[in-house]
């Protein structure tokens, strides 16, 4: 591999919601590694994360070498990013965490944090942030998103209407995992309520950061999907969500 690349890590599909918004404003060669092998994170204690992290990053290093690397989930964020910077001193590392100081700059009094159970033992407790530990909805997710079901569908229902009961008297959802952004226009048709994720934050980020690594806006933008399971049903059905999503036929606004 002789091209310069971005490199994507998330447990699943989820990282797709963070790409997408990226590459909206800026074309990268990117590597998405989805660690299916071991979703979900967020069941995960926080040493087993750091640990998959830092031997996942070694690997990539030694055979890619990155420009750069983007914890495209909050669970890997929150859980791990400070020990991994602290492990690779030389690498950078940008990663997307619930957008509770955004929610709260914006002016909403009472926000709900929905996210995966690690990443809610992460977040340091604020008076008035209320937080929602989902055991399997980015599972269900992952399973609906990649195989649509009718039983994966019913699952996906039976979470948004059991987060729909939490959220009465909020007023605002913060969406603390990048699977829930995936099917944020599903959550919506159920729950009445400003949302916000920490997509953009992240992809200005990354722009300001690697702006200079970015190819012409003429070209496209490469992306490549590895898997450290069962990853040849799943390549073409990642790339199919990806090309939804950039082609506006997905809309995560
Ligand atoms: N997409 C991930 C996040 O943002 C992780 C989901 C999981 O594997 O539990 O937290």
């Amino acid at each position: 591999m002789n091209k310069e690349y971005l490199v994507f890590i998330d447990s699943g599909v989820g990282g797709i919601s963070t790409l997408a918004v990226l590459l909206k404003q800026n074309k990268f060669n990117v590597l998405y590694f989805a660690d299916n092998k071991y979703a979900p994170y967020g069941n995960l204690s926080r040493k087993q994360i750091q640990n998959r992290l830092k031997t996942i990053i070694s690997r990539l290093k030694t055979n890619i070498k990155p420009f750069g690397f983007v914890f495209a989930c909050n669970t890997a964020t929150t859980s791990s990013i400070s020990f991994i910077r602290k492990n690779f001193p030389g690498e950078i590392f940008i990663g997307t965490e619930p957008a509770v100081n955004l929610v709260f700059k914006l002016g909403y009094k009472k926000p709900l944090l929905i996210a995966t159970p690690q990443t809610i033992k992460q977040i340091k407790s604020r008076k008035t942030l209320f937080c929602l530990s989902l055991e399997s909805f980015a599972k269900n997710i992952e399973s609906f998103m990649t195989n649509k079901t009718v039983y994966n569908s019913y699952k996906i229902l039976k979470d948004i209407l059991y987060i729909k009961r939490h959220v009465k008297g909020c007023d605002s959802l913060i969406l603390g995992c990048t699977h829930y952004a995936l099917i944020k226009p599903i959550i919506e048709k159920h729950i009445q309520i400003p949302m916000l994720d920490g997509n953009n934050g992240v992809a200005r980020e990354i722009s300001r950061k690697f702006g200079s690594k970015a190819k012409p806006n003429t070209n496209k933008a490469s992306v490549q999907f590895i898997f450290s399971k069962d990853s040849a049903p799943l390549k073409e059905i990642y790339k199919k969500i990806l090309n939804q999503i950039l082609a506006n036929q997905i809309n995560l606004c």
